[in-house]
């Protein structure tokens, strides 16, 4: 009776989807959910996301790249939420494992202290950034472990672990078994020759020990099969690519526990206490005990969007598919990847010492200046230098001067002295050329109109820096456009010039009303000042109310005749050459010291 209601809900799609490529047999947990669903409320499905970042390594403070990830979800988050999405987003920190084992024992405190003090800055962190994240998961929290558990026994069960011994390289700073192809010589500090990975140039060991395998092999087309049907599931399109291609090589099984005597600081196997769960194994799922499994987590499930730097792409889009698969759970929607960002070209690490100490730079920047950095420079496909420099010149070129310049300019008190949202008159901007507009004009309008479109296009990508692009092309067109009417040479005692000079202002607010609502995921605070200055109220700031220009196409504009809003506070101070000596003395100081 139940039956017809599992075909509305996004849960029998991806369930469809899976079923058509012969990757699940039917799991009875997907149609329980979706009777539920659809018998009891009105299905809301299509409207759910869930995002998440990697959980974070505390063997070391948190540094710019994991605020880059951060930022990327929170923007996500957010825009998901203007959309009227019911959105949960996800981070955290990864807590176990040897690496953190040993950065405790040289830090002479006990692990959970050790691990405490450290999830606590990265929370810090993201709390002083505004990430909003809805969740926040450390991996030693009991819930974790008890997800964990019941994701080995049903893998267990269903046949997919298998005790056996592993013999091979070991990186405990990747917490990474490779094969020697990717393995080559190195020499370490002192002279002495070692092994290294030739991807993340972290030393390697060789192991032998008998523990638990997973049957990684056996997936080896069911993953093809899912990349092949899903050539959306990783972006951007080179990181799929590369999965393919490592597919096309061997495939071992995976060891996913190790021996209790060299690894304490994990979650035991259940039912071998001399064994402990392979790290990797135990913060994949993570991002399901955030969605509330083995219980609750089909609503989000269904909805997971995960993002990640490169470096751990292995891991999540062949080691967890395979989990997942073998679990019997629908895969990620998307995998999310990103690349990194760079410190005089060498990728910026804790093990490099070459870090960007992220609380510092917002500091110096702004919150919002850091995060509208990260997210215009930052491009997924391909690394990227950071240099203050650049920070300065495109925080002041592109926030202060362009979107700064225009909100003050158009809210002027001797342009707008009665300080409200004025008037359109069409009779100057008429829908056909012949007002006082001229062609340029037309074709500003034409690009705003469909500002929205192409922001939604690239946010869902994840090309933000293409969306602020986009954004920063116009404002600089309303800047010109503002520029050639010369509003401020208007008389304002001439009736004809006062409703044109409205008419110009009018036009000019709008464009900025769209920008600082199309902003709000990526400078919350910045956007809140901007909007707040036009008077437009909170309940005005969705993606719905982006209706550009009413007035032109002949309809209301609720916001006109409004008071603005009484705050003409600056939107971001220029930046000085303070923060650039700043760096001189930094790069003159780290010189001396080697
Ligand atoms: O790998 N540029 O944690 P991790 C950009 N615990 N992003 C960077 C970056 C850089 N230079 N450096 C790090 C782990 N990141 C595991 C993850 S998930 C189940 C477990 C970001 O502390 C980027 O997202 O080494 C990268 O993937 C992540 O931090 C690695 O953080
Ligand atoms: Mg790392």
């Amino acid at each position: 009776m139940r039956l017809p209601f599992l075909f509305v809900t996004k849960g029998w799609k991806t369930f469809h989807r899976l079923q058509q490529n012969h990757f699940l047999s039917p799991v009875p947990r997907l149609w329980s959910t979706d009777v539920r669903c659809g018998s009891t409320q009105q299905c809301k499905e299509d409207k759910v996301y869930y995002v998440t970042t990697p959980i974070f390594y505390v063997n070391a403070s948190p540094h710019l790249g994991h605020l880059y990830s951060a930022v990327i979800a929170d923007c996500s988050h957010r825009y998901k939420r203007l959309q009227g999405f019911n959105s949960r987003f996800a981070t955290g920190t990864d807590e176990h494992g040897l690496k953190i084992q040993q950065a405790a024992e040289a830090a002479g405190k006990d692990p959970l202290t050790f691990c405490t003090d450290v999830s606590e800055r990265f929370k810090h962190l993201f709390g002083s950034c505004n990430i909003s994240h809805t969740d926040y998961i450390r991996t030693t929290e009991k819930r974790h472990r008890q997800a964990v558990e019941h994701f080995w026994t049903v893998l267990w069960n269903k046949g997919l672990i298998y005790k056996g011994s592993y013999e091979g390289f070991y990186s405990t700073q990747d917490e990474s078994f490779l094969m020697p192809s990717q393995v080559g010589d190195a020499l370490d500090s002192s002279g002495k020759e070692i092994k290294i990975s030739l991807e993340s140039g972290h030393k390697v060991e060789w192991m032998k020990e008998e523990n638990y395998m997973f049957r990684l092999s056996a997936f080896r087309s069911q993953l093809l099969d899912w990349l092949k049907a899903n050539p959306g599931a990783i972006q951007p399109e080179r990181f799929h690519q590369a999965v393919l291609r490592w597919l096309q090589e061997d495939l071992p099984d995976l060891s996913v526990s190790r021996q209790r005597s060299r690894l304490q600081w994990g979650i035991p196997v259940p039912g071998d206490a001399e064994q402990t769960i392979y790290v990797w194994l135990d913060a994949l799922v993570n991002y399901l005990t955030v969605a509330g499994y083995p219980d609750r987590h089909d609503q989000w499930w269904h909805a997971v969007h995960h993002i990640i730097g490169k470096d751990i792409l292995k891991f999540h889009a062949i080691y967890w598919p395979a989990f997942l698969l073998g679990a019997g759970l629908p895969l990620p929607e998307v995998i999310h990847v990103h690349s990194h960002w760079t410190v005089g070209g060498k990728k910026m690490s804790k093990s490099l010492g070459n870090v960007i100490d992220p609380f510092e730079h917002s500091q110096m920047f702004t919150t919002d200046g850091m995060r509208y950095f990260l997210l215009r420079q930052g491009v997924p496909d391909s690394d990227c230098d950071y240099t203050e420099n650049k920070v300065v010149k495109l925080l002041n070129a592109e926030l202060a001067d362009s979107l700064g310049g225009l909100l003050n300019r158009c809210t002027a008190p001797a342009l707008n002295p009665a300080q409200v949202y004025p008037s359109f008159c069409s009779q100057f901007f008429p829908s056909e050329l012949g007002g006082k507009a001229v062609m340029e004009d037309y074709h500003m309008l034409d690009a705003v109109k469909s500002l929205p479109a192409v922001v939604e296009k690239h946010y869902e990508s994840m090309h933000v820096y293409k969306a602020l692009e986009a954004i920063t092309a116009c404002i600089r067109q309303t800047n010109g456009f503002v520029q050639r009417h010369t509003p401020w040479k208007l008389d304002r005692r001439d009736d004809e010039d006062q409703r044109w000079l409205d008419t110009i202002i009018c036009v000019s607010l709008e464009c900025l009303r769209i920008y600082g609502t199309l902003l709000q995921p990526v400078v919350p605070e910045i956007s809140n000042k901007l909007l707040t200055r036009l008077g437009v109220r909170p309940e005005e700031r969705s993606w719905e109310a982006l209706d550009f220009l009413p007035r032109f196409r002949g309809m209301d504009c609720p916001f006109e005749g409004r008071a603005l809003g009484s705050d003409s506070g600056v939107l971001l101070s220029r930046l000085g050459s303070q923060n650039v000596d700043k760096e001189k003395t930094k790069k003159t100081k780290s010189v001396h010291s080697k």
